[in-house]
């Protein structure tokens, strides 16, 4: 029995000397089919307990596991570390190794496209300026001319918020999801005295029934001028520049009137796109209305200005090719990874 102990206690000590010389996955795998193969020297070792005398068995054969378990332990060991030692070490870059595809991240298309207009209107001097999407009812209708019993003011057709502070009878004092990037205009004039030339790009909500062309929040790019001698010809001629520099140089554009409670005279802007063989609407535009210019504290009688509130989806929608507005909003990576 104690010669069988020798020897296995012999096996271990090789084995671990010979492991630890072992400097490449060759000598390794040599290794392991010398002492853990099926023919190795463990096995072999497992053999000689047909020696020993019954009573000591138990004994030897904890004994040959013990060295097969330490044995097979180290082995995982030193293969791990050899595997990493060997990446580590080396100096030269295994280009037939697979890469590791980094999956990037990008700007979603519709701040693109705010991108893109905001340096097109940047490159025309327009700065750009924001405002909150929680708006009060003076910026958002009182300012702007719309009356208490105007219908944009009607429910069903805003997100009021139900807050503590609010009451029925304090006119003034309601707050709601702002309808149009057009309370900017109020904040930039309250702020900045003439002249004016911005554009406000931003997330207006109304609550319309979502289809191909609606969500009940949508963007839209809004731009004020105010300055001495400012007319009509400024806002069709400003326009058209954008519309052509945008969509391209034979772009048709028309203005027809129309009415906004802020605007005198307005109009609505029309973009005919030859390939679906029709007119489509940017939004409206108009002379600033002189009681908006009240509001602000700016003298009609010494300045005029301009304005314009453009869907941003929709400009969207037509440069890109894009049918349905919800796919802006869907966050599907086989959309947004197209841009
Ligand atoms: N605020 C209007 C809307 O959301 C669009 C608009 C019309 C903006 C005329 C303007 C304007 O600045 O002059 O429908």
């Amino acid at each position: 029995m104690a010669e069988v102990v020798e020897q296995m206690d012999a096996v271990l000590s090789s084995g671990v000397a010979e492991l630890s010389a072992a400097r490449s996955p060759a000598d390794l795998e040599a290794w392991r089919v010398k002492f853990l193969g099926t023919k190795g020297l463990v096995k072999e070792m497992m053999n000689l307990l047909g020696q020993v005398p019954k009573e000591q068995k138990r004994a030897a054969g904890q004994r040959g596991n013990a060295v097969k378990d330490a044995l097979t332990q180290a082995f995982a060991e030193r293969q791990a570390g050899l595997t990493s030692q060997v990446s580590a070490d080396r100096d030269y870059e295994d280009v037939t190794e697979p890469g590791k595809a980094l999956k990037m991240g990008g700007r979603h298309i519709l701040m693109q496209v705010v991108d893109e207009l905001t340096e097109l209107f940047g490159r025309m001097g327009f700065s750009t300026a924001s405002g909150p999407e929680v708006e009060d009812e003076f910026h958002n209708f009182i300012a702007l001319n719309i009356p208490a019993n105007h219908p944009a003011r009607d429910p069903l057709d805003n997100f009021y918020l139900a807050t503590g502070e609010q009451k029925a009878d304090s006119p003034g004092q309601l707050r709601l999801l702002r309808t149009q990037t057009s309370t900017v205009q109020i904040r930039v004039m309250e702020t900045q005295a003439p002249p004016i030339r911005v554009v406000i790009p931003g997330r207006v909500y109304r609550p319309d029934t979502h289809d191909d062309t609606h969500l009940s929040m949508f963007h839209q790019l809004e731009a004020l001028v105010v300055d001495k001698n400012v007319t009509m010809v400024d806002l069709k001629s400003t326009v058209y520049q954008f519309v052509r520099a945008y969509f391209g140089e034979e772009t048709r554009v028309r203005f027809r009137p129309s009415f906004f409670p802020f605007t005198e005279p307005s109009a609505e802007v029309d973009v005919w796109f030859e390939d679906k063989q029709k007119w489509i609407e940017l939004g409206g535009c108009g002379m600033v209305h002189p009681n908006v210019f009240k509001q602000c504290k700016i003298d009609p009688e010494v300045y005029s200005g301009w304005a314009f509130g453009f869907g941003i989806e929709r400009i969207a929608m037509r440069k890109y090719g894009i049918n349905n507005i919800r796919l802006f909003v869907e966050n599907d990576l086989r959309f947004l990874s197209q841009f």
